[in-house]
C-alpha cells in the first residue's frame, strides 16, 4: 500500500534511552557512583518528590521482557548508553566483569530480536571518582574517557556497528557550569567554556580510538541537541541576537564535530571578553581530523531570541546571555503538559541546515519526544490514550519527510522514549514513553502510541 508518508527503505525506527535513567540497580553489580548518586545522597530535596537514580525503571534486571516488547512495538534500532561507572568502577582501572556481561547480554538480545543497538558512551553521568578530581576541567579526564570509550569498541564492537561518543554534550556544560541544574552546581562561565573545550578533545579522542580498531561497517558519531534559534524580527538586532544564540548553544558542538574547527565569531568574540579556555596547540590538528560519520539529532523545541532591552552589566558575570533576551512568541503552540513550544518545522529547518551548511553529514532524529506530568488522567481501560503523543510525532514525521524529499540524509527516527522513565532531577515527573511504567510495581503497559508506531514501523509509514 502507498502511503502519504512513505520513508525510504531500511529507515531506523526505535526510541533511545539512557543507563542512568532505566537501569536501576545503582548499588548492584559492582557499580561504582556516579554524579547522580552522590547528588542524591547530598541534596535529595532537589529531586522531583524526592526520587532518585537508585531504582529507575529497573532495565538491569528486566532488559529481557524490555527487549521483547520493543520487538513488539515494531524497533528495529534502539539506542542505550553504557554507564562508565557499571563499566569500570571509579572511571580508571579494572574492567568490571558482571556489566561486561550485562552489556553483552543486552547486546545479544537486541540482536537476536532484530533490533540494531546504537550504542552511546557518555550521557550525563560522570564517574563521582572522576568529578572529585574535576571532572570534564580536568585534562586527565579527558585522556580517561579515550580510554573507557576504546574498551568499550575492544568490548563490544564485534557486534556494535553504530557508536555515539556522547549525548548532549552541552547539556552537562549548562546544568553543571552555568545555569545551576546538574551537579556539581557551579556558576562560571569560563570555566563552563573550559568543560564545553575539553568534552570536544575527549570526543575527538574517542573518534580516534575508534579509527585506530577496524570495526566492519562500524560508525561513529555523536548526539547533539540543536535547538533552531530563530529571530524575533528581521531587524538587525534580533538577528544579531539569534545568531549569536546559535554560536554558543548549537555551532560551539556542531562546528566542532562535523567541520572540525571551532566557528570563528565564537572564539573572536571569547577572547574578546577574556573568556577562552586553555588548550594546547596539537589539539586543533586533532579535532580537525576527527570529524564523525553520522549525527544523531535531539529536538525537542526552538530557542525564540530577541536583541537586549538592557546593556548588561559589565561588572556582572559573563554569560552567554549578555548578548540575548529569551522571547516568547505569541501564539506559539505549547506543549501544555510540559511547558515546552511545539514547532515542528524545527526538524525541518534543522537537516535543511546540516545539508546547505554542514556536507549533508548522514543524521537520524535521535530523540524527539513529549513529555506529559500526570499522564495517568488519560487512562482508558487500562491503556493511557496518548493522542496528543501520536499527533505530536505525526507532526514531526511530516515535516522530516518533507526535508528527506529536499534531499536531506536523514535515516532514521528515534522517540525518547521507549518506556516512562527517571530524568534527572525531574526524575518521573513528565512521563514520555511509547510504554508506561508503574513505579511503584514496574508493571509496563504499551500506551495507544506504542500500537500506532507499530505500524507506522512496519509499514515504513503512515
Ligand atoms: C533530553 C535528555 O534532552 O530530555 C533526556 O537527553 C531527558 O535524558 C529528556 O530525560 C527529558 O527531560 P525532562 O526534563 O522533560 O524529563
Amino acid at each position: 500500500m502507498a502511503h502519504a508518508y512513505s520513508f525510504p527503505k531500511d529507515f531506523w525506527w526505535g526510541s533511545a534511552v539512557s543507563a542512568t535513567q532505566i537501569e536501576g540497580a545503582a548499588n548492584e553489580g559492582g557499580k561504582g557512583k556516579n554524579i547522580w548518586d552522590h547528588w542524591y545522597e547530598l541534596e535529595p530535596n532537589r529531586f522531583f518528590e524526592e526520587v532518585g537514580p537508585s531504582a529507575t525503571s529497573d532495565f538491569y534486571h528486566r532488559y529481557q521482557d524490555d527487549i521483547a516488547l520493543m520487538k513488539a512495538i515494531g524497533h528495529n534500532s534502539f539506542r542505550f548508553s553504557i554507564s562508565w561507572s557499571r563499566l569500570i568502577p571509579g572511571g580508571e582501572g579494572e574492567v568490571n566483569k558482571e556489566a561486561v556481561a550485562f552489556y553483552n547480554n543486552v547486546i545479544d538480545e537486541l540482536i537476536a530480536n532484530g533490533i540494531e543497538p546504537f550504542v552511546n558512551l557518555f550521557h550525563f553521568d560522570m564517574p563521582f571518582e572522576l568529578q572529585e578530581k574535576g571532572g570534564w576541567e580536568n585534562r586527565e579526564v579527558v585522556e580517561l574517557y579515550a580510554q573507557y570509550a576504546a574498551t568499550c569498541y575492544d568490548l563490544f564492537g564485534d557486534r556494535v556497528k553504530k557508536w555515539f561518543t556522547f549525548n548532549e554534550p552541552i547539556v552537562p556544560v549548562e546544568g553543571g557550569y552555568l545555569y545551576d541544574f546538574h551537579y556539581p552546581n557551579i556558576v562560571d562561565a569560563r570555566r563552563a567554556f573550559q568543560v564545553a573545550y575539553h568534552t570536544v578533545l575527549a570526543h575527538a579522542l574517542a573518534v580516534a580510538a575508534f579509527r585506530t580498531r577496524s570495526i566492519e561497517d562500524g560508525k561513529i558519531g555523536i548526539i547533539l541537541n540543536l535547538t533552531p534559534s530563530y529571530p524575533r524580527s528581521d531587524h538587525l538586532g534580533d538577528q544579531k541576537a539569534a545568531a549569536i544564540a546559535d554560536l554558543f548553544f548549537n555551532r560551539s558542538f556542531l562546528d566542532a564535530v562535523v567541520l572540525g574547527s571551532f566557528p570563528k565569531e565564537l572564539v573572536a568574540l571569547l577572547d574578546e571578553y577574556g573568556q577562552l579556555p586553555t588548550y594546547e596547540k596539537e589539539d586543533v590538528a586533532l579535532i580537525n581530523a576527527q570529524r564523525i560519520d553520522l549525527l544523531g539529532v535531539n529536538y525537542y523545541q526552538p530557542r525564540r531570541v530577541k536583541a537586549k532591552e538592557h546593556l548588561p552589566n559589565p561588572a556582572s558575570p559573563f554569560m552567554p546571555e549578555w548578548f540575548f533576551d529569551h522571547y516568547d512568541m505569541p501564539g506559539r503552540k505549547m506543549n501544555h503538559y510540559r511547558g515546552w513550544e511545539i514547532y515542528e518545522k524545527g526538524i525541518y529547518d534543522i537537516m535543511v541546515n546540516l545539508k546547505d551548511n554542514y556536507g549533508n553529514i548522514e543524521s537520524f532524529v535521535s530523540e524527539n519526544g513529549m513529555g506529559v506530568q500526570n499522564e495517568e488522567r488519560f487512562m482508558e481501560n487500562g491503556q493511557i490514550q496518548d493522542k496528543y503523543r501520536i499527533e505530536f510525532i505525526k507532526g514531526h514525521l511530516k515535516w522530516l519527510h518533507q526535508a528527506i524529499q529536499e534531499g536531506c540524509n536523514v535515516r532514521g527516527y528515534h522517540l525518547w522514549t521507549f518506556m516512562d522513565n527517571w530524568s534527572w532531577t525531574n526524575a518521573y515527573k513528565n512521563r514520555y514513553g511509547f510504554i508506561s511504567v508503574d513505579v511503584q510495581t514496574q508493571k509496563r503497559t504499551p500506551k495507544k502510541s506504542a500500537e500506532w508506531i507499530k505500524a507506522v514501523s512496519q509499514q515504513n509509514g503512515f
